[in-house]
């Protein structure tokens, strides 16, 4: 090969680089705006807090971006001590990533080899699958049933090569959560040799179902092969800054710990989530308008014939009469976003996270448009 030849990456690039099919974000709202050239856009595809972020995590974030030229504390420890403290737990316990994603890759890299295995559910939170295949991993997906984690069938699954399993709960996309009684007779048919992950990114609007459980209190103490992911991106309001956490046995957080980037939480937003954990009230008034929101928009989609899920989430999952992707296309075109679920292998439904009630009408008046034009 001559010096100047371009090489191919495609063959350079390790194989399970090459298995990995690309994260398909929601689209976002400047780019609508800028192609089809409509100013009144709403995004209701990636699960935000329609409210905004809590106004003192904002006044937190304006305050630390006069510090914005030093390196910001690497581990976190304020805000490890804060949600220790508000959970119950010691702060080796926590482990700051991030966004949850972050954790979730680094629980993929410390543990995966090309010969160990990872079980997840069919429909589940597909980041599971695409980090544990990047390790080079076989992926065990286990079907779901009703949309939901078939937990028993997921530890029927576990094999000697088995190393990770991760559980969302409630899960994206559907919505759907396993009751106390569920993850409970799971976690005990687990071998103690598997880490079980859960994925509890949308525990805040879940935990006033009463059989949701408190998982931290309920499950965590004693048991060192459960690892429990959360986030500032959903409830607190604050996906852009990009916080979530792992909570783990201390050992685990110390091998997690050594493997992060050495300053991988940003010092604007480790402030803001510090002052998000301690503004319960916005954390109330979110959960509150979105279950209002949910309820009823729910009504309102199903006057429109269709049949959103029950959802513990601040989204809905419906199946949509036309292909999801072309709904996706034609509600694009009255400026609202939502998310086709193609890469799910649901080439019928959309996710539609719940909005301001201005928002949920703009969206109820786009799919009427969009449903009877088709
Ligand atoms: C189930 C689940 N887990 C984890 C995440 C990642 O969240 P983040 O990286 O913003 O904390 C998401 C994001 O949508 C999610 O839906």
């Amino acid at each position: 090969m001559s010096g100047s030849e371009a090489p191919s990456f495609e063959t350079l690039t390790r194989p399970c680089v090459r298995s990995v099919t690309p994260y398909l974000p929601g689209k976002p709202i400047a780019e609508v705006q800028r192609e089809l050239g409509i100013r009144r856009v709403i995004k209701l595809a990636s699960n935000e807090n329609p409210l905004g972020p809590s106004p003192k995590a904002v006044a937190a974030a304006r305050r630390a971006l006069r510090q914005t030229h030093l390196y910001p504390e690497g581990a976190s420890p304020l805000l490890r001590r804060a949600l220790a403290r508000e959970l119950g737990i010691l702060e080796y316990q926590v482990l700051i990533g991030n966004g949850s994603d972050e954790i979730i890759r680094l629980l993929c890299e410390a543990f995966l080899s090309p010969e160990d295995e990872a079980v997840v559910s069919q429909r589940g939170f597909i980041r599971f699958k695409q980090q544990s295949l990047l390790m080079g991993a076989r992926v065990i997906e286990v079907p779901m049933r009703d949309w939901t984690h078939d937990l028993e069938a997921m530890a029927r699954s576990v094999g000697p090569k088995t190393k990770l399993m991760f559980v969302a709960s409630p899960n994206n996309p559907t919505g759907t959560y396993n009751t106390r009684d569920q993850v409970k007779r799971f976690l005990e048919s687990v071998p103690s040799s598997v880490l079980v992950v859960l994925d509890e990114a949308y525990c805040h609007y879940a935990a006033c179902r009463s059989d949701y459980p408190d998982s931290v209190r309920e499950f965590f103490p004693g048991r060192r092969n459960l690892a429990i992911l959360r986030t500032f991106s959903k409830a607190y309001g604050l996906a852009g800054l990009r916080v979530g956490y792992g909570i783990a046995d201390a050992e685990l957080v110390g091998w997690l710990d050594r493997i992060r980037m050495p300053f991988n939480v940003n010092l604007v937003g480790q402030w803001a989530a510090l002052a998000a954990v301690e503004d319960r009230v916005f954390l109330r008034r979110s959960v509150a308008a979105n279950r209002r929101g949910g309820r009823s928009l729910s009504t309102q989609l199903r006057r429109l014939g269709l049949q959103p899920g029950d959802s513990g989430t601040n989204f809905l999952f419906l199946r949509s009469p036309i292909p999801g992707n072309r709904l996706f296309q034609e509600l694009l075109r009255s400026g609202v976003i939502v998310r086709p679920l193609d890469e799910y292998g649901l080439t019928h439904h959309v996710r539609i996270s719940i909005g301001t009630p201005a928002q949920n009408g703009l969206l109820v008046s786009a799919l009427k448009k969009a449903l009877t034009l088709s």
